[in-house]
C-alpha cells in the first residue's frame, strides 16, 4: 500500500451530467482552480439534458478544461498527488469521458487514481466553505439536485446512514418540469427562484406530500397539481409569479419538515444543504429560520455540479490510504450507502 499522507493536491474531474469540470484542490479545503464548462445552452433547446449530445460535448472540451485547471492552479501534473474522478451516479456516456481521461492521466504520469461518488462530492462541497472548522458529527445532509433528493446522517468522514429519499421525482426535477409547463428556460430552478420572489406564495395551495412516518419525499403529485392548475388559465395569462411562489413554498415546506424531523430524531449538530437546489434562496431562508441547529450551504457556484467538490471528497479517501485500481469502471447507478 502507498504511504499514507495528511496533505494532498488533487486534480479532480467531473463529467457525470452536463457540466465538463476540472479543478485542483489542496488538502480537501482550498480551491486552487475550478473550471466549469456548462452545456446548459446546448440542452436548453431540448428542454432537458440530451445524453448523447452531452457525452459528445464532454469529449470536445475535456482536454482544454483539464489543461486550464492546471494552468490556473499554476501547476503541472508533476505537482499533483492524485487524480480523482466522478465514477457515478450519472449518465453512462458522460461518466465514461471523465473516467477515461482520469485513467489516461494516472497511467501516463504514474499517479494514484480515485473514483468518487458524485453525491459524496456534493456533501463535501461544504468543506470548501469558510465554516469548515465548526463542523462536528453527527450532522444531517440534505442533497437536493436534479437527480437526487436524499437525507443522510453523516457520522464521520466517509461514513453515512441513509435516512430517506424521494420515492419519485427529485426536487430539482420537479423545479425543471414545472419550469417547462410555465414556459421558462431550462433548467427551471433558477428561473422559478427569481420569479417566486415577486409572487404570492399563498395564492395556490399545492399538496405537500409529507408522509407521516419516515424521511422519504414525493414530488410527482405536486408537479401534476401545478400542471392541472395552469390548465385553468389562458396561456398568455398564467400568473407565473404566483404559481412559481406557491409551488416553491410547497417544495420547501416538504424539504424543511422532513429535515427538521430527522435532525431532532438523530440529534444532528447541524444541517448541511448541498446540490443544485441548495442554491434556492427560499429553501436556505426557511431552513435557517425553522431549524434549531446551524444550517450551512455552499456558495452558489459550488451548489451545482463542479469538480472542486470531487477533489474535496477525494482528499479524505486519499489521506486514509485508499487507492483505486486503474481499471475502475463507471457505475451509473452508484449508491453512497
Ligand atoms: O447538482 P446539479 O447541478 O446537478 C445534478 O447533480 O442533478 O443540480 C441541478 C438542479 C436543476 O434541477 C436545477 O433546476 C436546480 O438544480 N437548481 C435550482 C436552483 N439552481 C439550480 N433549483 C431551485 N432553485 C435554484 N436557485
Ligand atoms: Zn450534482
Amino acid at each position: 500500500m502507498s504511504a499514507i499522507r495528511q496533505t494532498s493536491r488533487i486534480l479532480a474531474i467531473e463529467t457525470s451530467c452536463d457540466e465538463t469540470a476540472a479543478a485542483v484542490v489542496e488538502n480537501g479545503r482550498t480551491i486552487l482552480s475550478n473550471i466549469i464548462a456548462s452545456q446548459i445552452d446546448l440542452h436548453a433547446q431540448y428542454g432537458g439534458v440530451f445524453p448523447e449530445v452531452a457525452s459528445r460535448k464532454h469529449v470536445e472540451v475535456i482536454h482544454p478544461v483539464v489543461e486550464q485547471a492546471l494552468v490556473e492552479a499554476h501547476m503541472g501534473l508533476d505537482d499533483i498527488d492524485c487524480i480523482a474522478v466522478t465514477r457515478g451516479p450519472g449518465l453512462v456516456g458522460s461518466l465514461l469521458v471523465g473516467v477515461n481521461m482520469a485513467k489516461g492521466l494516472a497511467l501516463a504520469r504514474h499517479k494514484p487514481l480515485l473514483g468518487v461518488n458524485h453525491i459524496e462530492g456534493h456533501i463535501y462541497s461544504l468543506w470548501l466553505t469558510d465554516q469548515v472548522d465548526e463542523i462536528e458529527f453527527p450532522l444531517l445532509t440534505l442533497v437536493v439536485s436534479g437527480g437526487h433528493t436524499e437525507l443522510y446522517l453523516m457520522v464521520d468522514h466517509g461514513r453515512y446512514q441513509h435516512l430517506g429519499g424521494t420515492l419519485d421525482d427529485a426536487a430539482g426535477e420537479a423545479f425543471d418540469k414545472v419550469g417547462r409547463v410555465l414556459g421558462l428556460p431550462f433548467p427551471g430552478g433558477p428561473a422559478i427562484d427569481r420569479l417566486a420572489a415577486a409572487g404570492n406564495a399563498s395564492a395556490y395551495k399545492f399538496p405537500r406530500a409529507v408522509m407521516e412516518d419516515g424521511f422519504n419525499f414525493s414530488f410527482s403529485g405536486l408537479k401534476t397539481a401545478v400542471a392541472r392548475q395552469i390548465k385553468h388559465f389562458d396561456k398568455a395569462r398564467i400568473p407565473v409569479e404566483d404559481v412559481a411562489a406557491s409551488f416553491q413554498t410547497a417544495v420547501v415546506d416538504a424539504l424543511v419538515t422532513k429535515t427538521e424531523r430527522a435532525a431532532l430524531a438523530y440529534g444532528a449538530t447541524a444541517v448541511h444543504l448541498a446540490g443544485g437546489v441548495s442554491a434556492n434562496r427560499e429553501l436556505r431562508r426557511t431552513m435557517t429560520e425553522r431549524l434549531k441547529v446551524p444550517v450551512r450551504y455552499p456558495s452558489p457556484i459550488l451548489c451545482t455540479d463542479n469538480a472542486a467538490m470531487i477533489g474535496a471528497a477525494a482528499h479524505w479517501h486519499f489521506i486514509n490510504g485508499r487507492r483505486d485500481n486503474l481499471n475502475i469502471d463507471v457505475i451509473p447507478s452508484l449508491q453512497l450507502v
